[in-house]
């Protein structure tokens, strides 16, 4: 087990790559259990959910070769079972679009409830409310989702909250459901792109992603393709956020500018720099961060995603500052851990008041999530002295070298390996 330590005071300064899109890569790999050949897939992030994925979809009978850190062909013709056992799925909470694949290929499926960050309640009801309109029973048996169709059929879905996870898992149960699929009201973040974009070049048929009607007709079958996934958004938005917070100069590189603007746009309004080219964003910070107002919405509203690492910035910004959290229920728990580091944050249910102060100093912490942890990383930066920070595994789950790639902008950061355990060893995330 390893710890973080950063000393902070440090500018960013210098040019970072940023990964493929973790949320695009954990529904891209189980998807292609619907491919009859071989998926190449490029632009893999190198994360422990990736990791957890593989090993899952290795067990279900997938064959998985590594052509680089970043490329791999996955081979699923002789995935023979639908069953996901306990120990793989309940840590990861993308488990749940092997239920949609799986349903897809097999009209069954059998997973266990999915894990996840503990952001209060996480409820699947809308996408079992997708399953069923495609022809679907669903039952919960000792903590195991298990879902049976005899044949899928298309169907007009409307859903009464925009899920992510429901709008990708109802695509994946429906590409192959005979007729044609509607989901109503459905999620546009640009993973849902990425994925209707992959499924369509295995073969199917899906049109509208990226707007909140999307149109599903179902195909025979699916084929093999070469694909590369869309960069991470959130991770660019972590090294915006960072660049700003340390006042620093950086180009952040393989981005879709598009895909930022939320997140400029609140930079902006703090009086940040940022210059936008084709593929990538260059985030300039010349003095104290402003105060502003920021609200999580789905997208394209500022992601709950970056609501951490943005009430980060703003704990050192001049003035006060409000953030609402509209997404999740329970998704301030790290703030406690900035007010030991000097931060005046009161949070009231889904809102934090943020009165900004001069500095924060270093201090122990605890990553409680994957974003709350990226959100320590950044405190540690612009804080006074040291910072050290447990509980990493969260972040190893979604950022790809995140310690290798702040240290080439300037950062004085390391990982240290820790001698007692501190928790478990194996956490929850996405
Ligand atoms: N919801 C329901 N019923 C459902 C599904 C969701 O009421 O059946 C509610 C949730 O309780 C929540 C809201 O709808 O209030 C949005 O949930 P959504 O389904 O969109 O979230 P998710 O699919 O479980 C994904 C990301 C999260 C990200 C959210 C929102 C993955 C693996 N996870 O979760 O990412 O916060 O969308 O954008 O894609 C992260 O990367 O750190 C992370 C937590």
């Amino acid at each position: 087990m390893e710890k973080i330590i950063v000393n902070g005071g440090r500018k960013l300064v210098g040019e970072v790559c940023i990964s493929g899109a973790k949320n695009a890569a954990v529904a891209i790999l189980p998807a292609t259990i619907l491919a009859e050949d071989i998926c190449r897939i490029e632009n893999i992030p190198e994360i422990s959910d990736v990791t957890i994925m593989l090993k899952i979809l290795t067990n279900l009978g997938a064959t998985v070769k590594y052509i680089n850190k970043n490329t791999l062909e996955i081979d699923t013709r002789h995935v023979d079972s639908y069953e996901v056992p306990d120990d793989f799925a309940k840590h990861l909470r993308a488990s749940y679009y092997l239920i949609g694949a799986l349903l897809g290929k097999f009209n069954n499926a059998k997973v266990s409830m999915p894990g996840g960050c503990n952001f209060g309640v996480r409820p699947i009801d809308q996408h079992v409310k997708g399953f069923e309109a495609l022809g679907c029973e669903i039952t919960i048996e000792e903590g195991m989702v298990v879902a049976h169709a005899k044949k899928m059929y298309g169907s007009s879905i409307y859903m009464d909250v925009v899920s992510v996870g429901a709008t990708m898992n109802i695509m994946l149960a429906s590409v192959k459901a005979k007729g044609l699929t509607v989901i109503e009201n459905a999620a546009k973040e640009p993973h849902i792109v990425d994925l209707a974009n992959f499924l369509n070049s295995i073969g199917a048929d899906i049109r509208g992603a990226g707007t909140d009607v999307i149109k599903i007709r179902g195909v025979e079958e699916l084929h093999g393709c070469t694909y590369s996934v869309v960069p991470d958004q959130i991770e660019a938005g972590t090294y915006m956020v960072a660049a700003a917070a340390t006042g620093g100069n950086v180009l952040i590189n393989h981005v879709i500018p598009k895909h930022l603007e939320s997140i400029t746009s609140k930079l902006e309004e703090c009086g940040v720099i940022v210059e936008e080219y084709d593929e990538a964003v260059r985030v300039i910070s010349n003095s104290r961060p402003g105060k502003c107002t920021v609200k999580t919405m789905p997208h394209p509203g500022f992601p709950t995603d970056m609501q951490p690492q943005m009430a980060t910035l703003l704990t050192i910004a001049e003035g006060t500052s409000v953030v609402s959290e509209s997404v999740w229920d329970s998704r301030f728990r790290y703030v406690n851990q900035l007010s030991k580091m000097g931060a005046d944050i009161q949070v009231n249910g889904k809102i934090a008041v943020i009165q900004g102060v001069n500095k924060l100093k270093g201090a122990p912490v605890k990553a409680f999530d994957l974003r709350a942890g990226a959100a320590m990383i950044i405190a540690g930066l612009i804080a006074e002295g040291k910072t050290e920070i447990e509980d990493i595994i969260y972040i190893d789950r979604g950022y790809e070298d995140i310690v290798e790639k702040l240290r080439k902008i300037g950062a004085d950061i390391k990982r240290v390996p820790v001698l007692e355990p501190i928790s478990s060893t194996t956490a929850n995330a996405g």
